[in-house]
């Protein structure tokens, strides 16, 4: 189990780092750290150089934090994540969540790439999370109980609505399309068959992927509001005539990165200007 001093001990690295206080993190999942082009860097540190941060190993999924401005706003970004698929235990792949509050952040934002179950999406579209249906088949918080935070995590708002609607302007403002639906997270590492994307729909799934929902579960334990947002970089096993490849998800997120660095900014910029 991570302790609450492992936890100190990178929050207060993190302090050190910069004099910057950002109250926003974002989590860059594929395809969307082209953002850091747009990112004006207080310090940088690899997670390999602090202590309990996971190893990340996926093309696309640098492992490095920053911390720095984006549209004029603090900004903490976890540039790549760990993933249950890599064989992590979720307790790695969401510690870096658990160092934000310890931080000082309140809000997060996670990003990922998914596959999309509803027939109206189209690759290279863009859809906030309104909900999830965790098929992972496990849970973050499965272990002893953490002194000081809730056992038994309400996630009837997992999704703050706030956030969410923040996202929703930043596309307006970027003439970008959003859509909103439900990510169904699922372990990974091989693509769902057609049945199983058949059988997701039928649960009220718009979206498929392989993360964020542990760290979503994680930052509601801990206090955070979060918002999460995907890019749909295929269309799911079956719901197209073809198959599917790791090549065709970085090709799409290739193709719309100028779209989601736009959203990401203006929705810092945006997180800014409500504060
Ligand atoms: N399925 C699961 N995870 C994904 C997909 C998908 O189709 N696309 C991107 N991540």
């Amino acid at each position: 189990m991570s302790s609450t001093l492992d936890l100190q001990i990178a929050a207060a690295r993190l302090r050190k780092l910069s004099k910057l206080r950002p109250s926003l993190a974002m989590v860059l999942g594929s395809g969307f750290n082209h953002v850091l082009r747009q990112f004006t860097v207080d310090a940088e540190i690899p997670y390999a150089k602090l202590a309990g941060f996971p190893k990340t190993s996926v093309a696309g999924h640098d492992g490095k934090l920053f911390i720095g401005r984006l549209g004029g706003t603090p900004v903490l970004v976890l540039n790549g994540r760990a993933h249950f698929y890599e064989g992590h235990a979720l307790e790695q792949v969401t510690f870096p969540v658990r160092v934000l509050p310890e931080f000082g952040i309140r809000d997060l934002l996670l990003t990922n790439a998914a596959g999309g179950v509803n027939r109206r999406f189209r690759p290279g579209d863009f859809m906030y999370l309104t909900d999830h249906i965790n098929l992972m088949g496990t849970n973050p918080l499965r272990g002893p109980a953490i002194p000081g935070l809730p056992r038994f995590v309400d996630l009837t708002r997992a999704y703050d609505a706030t956030l969410s609607g923040l996202l929703a302007s930043a596309a307006r403002a970027g003439k970008i399309k959003l859509r909103r639906g439900v990510y169904l997270a699922v372990s990974g590492p091989s693509y769902e068959t057609p049945a199983e994307i058949r059988a997701f729909a039928r649960l009220g799934a718009d979206a498929v992927g392989m993360s964020t929902v542990p760290e979503a579960i994680v930052a509601r334990q801990c206090g955070l509001k979060v918002a999460a947002v995907s890019c749909i970089t295929n269309l799911a096993a079956g719901r197209s005539s073809g198959g599917l490849s790791h090549a065709e998800v970085l090709e799409t997120a290739e193709k719309v990165k100028t779209l989601a660095a736009l959203l990401l900014k203006n929705f810092a910029r945006l997180y800014g200007q409500n504060q």
